[in-house]
C-alpha cells in the first residue's frame, strides 16, 4: 500500500485531491461533543494544502442521511481554512471545485445523502471520481465499509492512505502480535458477535478479561441469576469461558428495582437486579495483570456508561495509563471516557476507530485497506 512518503509531488500538486476523512463525531443536536475524529484528520489536509493540491474533502455523519456535516466544517475550520457546500455532486459542488486553487480546501455535504455511496454504486463511483484525479483514504474507522467514497474510489482514481491511516495500520498492527504478558480487556455488548474476536485474542493474548455487558451472557451462561440485565440472543461457547485464560469479575455493580446502586459478588445476583459495572474487587484483581503487562489492548467501557456508571471504566484509564505497558486504545466510549479522565497523553496510541478496530484486529484487514492494496 502507499502512504504520501511514496507519493510523488507531481501526482497531488495543483491536482484535484479527493481527501475520504471520517468526520463522523457524536452530535448534540447542532453541537459537535467530540472534536477526536476531526483534530486527528486534519494532518493529511495540512499536508495536501502544503503540496498545493486542490482538496475536496469527503466525509459522512450519523446514520441518518438528512444529517448535515455543516457543524463539522464549522469545527474543521478552526484547524483548517475551508469552504464548505451543501452539496455532493450537483451543480453547486461542481461550480465551487471548478474554482479551486492550489491549497484550497473544500467540505462536500454528508456522502450518505447519496443511495449510491452505501452501495457501492458505480455510477456514484464514477460521478465522485469525475471531480478528482487522486485519491486519498484517511478514513480508518469507516474502512470496514465497503462503500463508494472507501473501496468504489480507490479502484477508479490513483490513491494511497493518508497519515491517520497509515498510524492507525502501524499501532493496531502491534495488538495483533502483542508482547508477553499480554492483556487484552473487551466489553460492549452481542456476546455472539464479539465471539470470534474472544477467541482470537485468547489465542494471540495471555490473558483476555471481559467486562460492559459481555459479562453478562458469561455469567448466565455459567448458571448465574443476572436478573434485569442486557444480554444477547445467542449462547456462548463453553469452550471459551472455560478456557484458563479468560477473566471475568468476581463482583459486579447491580442497579436495584428503586434505582439505588450496590456491590454483588456475581453469585449473589437477584431476579430484580441489573448489572451496570464490574466491582471493586475485579478491579483489584486485574491490577497485577496491568502492571505486569507489556502490551494491553482495551476496547469497551467496563460498564453501562451512558446511563453513567463510568467509576470504573475511569479508574481503569488511570491504571493504565500509569503502567509501563505499551497501551492501545479504541471505541468511541473507551476514548471519551480516557479525555474525561485526562490521562490521554499517557497512552501509546488511542485509535480513532471503533467497529472498524474490531474488524481489524479479527480479520488482520478492511475492504477499504484492501482496496488500496
Ligand atoms: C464509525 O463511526 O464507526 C464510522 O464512522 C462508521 O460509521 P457507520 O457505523 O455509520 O458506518
Amino acid at each position: 500500500m502507499r502512504y504520501f512518503k511514496n507519493v510523488a509531488d507531481a501526482e497531488i500538486s495543483d491536482k484535484k485531491v479527493l481527501l475520504r476523512a471520517d468526520l463522523n463525531v457524536p452530535m448534540q443536536g447542532k453541537v459537535v461533543v467530540d472534536t477526536y475524529r476531526i483534530r486527528r484528520s486534519t494532518q493529511s489536509i495540512l499536508h495536501l494544502r502544503e503540496k498545493g493540491a486542490k482538496t475536496v474533502v469527503l466525509a459522512h455523519i450519523g446514520r441518518d442521511p438528512k444529517e448535515s456535516l455543516e457543524a463539522v466544517a464549522e469545527e474543521l475550520r478552526k484547524y483548517v481554512p475551508l469552504s464548505f457546500v451543501q452539496d455532493l455532486t450537483g451543480p453547486e459542488a461542481q461550480t465551487a471545485i471548478s474554482a479551486m486553487r492550489a491549497g484550497d480546501v473544500l467540505l462536500l455535504e454528508n456522502l450518505r445523502r447519496a443511495p449510491g455511496e452505501t452501495e457501492n454504486d458505480q455510477a456514484f463511483v464514477q460521478e465522485l471520481a469525475r471531480a478528482g484525479d487522486f485519491y486519498v483514504n484517511d478514513a480508518f474507522s469507516a474502512a470496514h465499509r465497503a462503500h463508494a467514497s472507501i473501496v468504489g474510489l480507490a479502484k477508479a482514481l490513483p490513491h494511497c492512505g493518508g497519515y491517520l491511516l497509515e498510524e492507525e495500520v502501524e499501532n493496531l498492527s502491534l495488538a495483533l502480535s502483542p508482547q508477553a504478558p499480554s492483556l487484552a480487556i473487551l466489553g460492549g455488548a452481542k456476546f455472539e458477535t464479539k465471539e470470534p474476536l474472544i477467541k482470537k485474542l485468547l489465542d494471540a493474548y495471555d490473558h483476555v478479561f471481559l467486562v460492559g455487558a459481555l459479562v453478562n451472557d458469561a455469567l448466565k451462561a455459567k448458571g448465574h441469576e443476572i436478573g434485569r440485565s442486557l444480554i444477547s440472543d445467542g449462547v456462548p461457547d463453553m469452550q471459551v469461558l472455560n478456557n484458563p485464560k479468560l477473566l471475568l469479575p468476581v463482583d459486579v455493580l447491580v442497579e436495584r428495582s428503586n434505582g439505588q446502586a450496590r456491590v454483588r459478588p456475581v453469585h449473589e445476583v437477584a431476579p430484580d437486579e441489573k448489572i451496570v459495572d464490574i466491582g471493586p474487587e475485579s478491579f483489584a484483581s486485574l491490577l497485577p495483570y496491568i502492571r505486569e503487562a507489556k502490551t494491553i489492548l482495551w476496547n469497551g467501557p467496563t460498564g453501562w456508561y451512558e446511563g453513567g456508571y463510568d467509576d470504573w471504566t475511569h479508574a481503569l484509564a488511570h491504571a493504565i495509563a500509569e503502567s509501563k505497558s505499551q497501551s492501545i486504545v479504541g471505541g468511541g466510549d473507551t476514548v471519551a471516557a480516557i479525555g474525561k479522565s485526562g490521562v490521554d497523553k499517557q497512552f501509546t496510541f488511542l485509535s480513532t476507530a471503533g467497529g472498524a478496530m474490531l474488524e481489524f484486529l479479527l480479520n488482520g484487514t478492511l475492504p477499504g485497506l484492501e482496496a488500496l492494496e
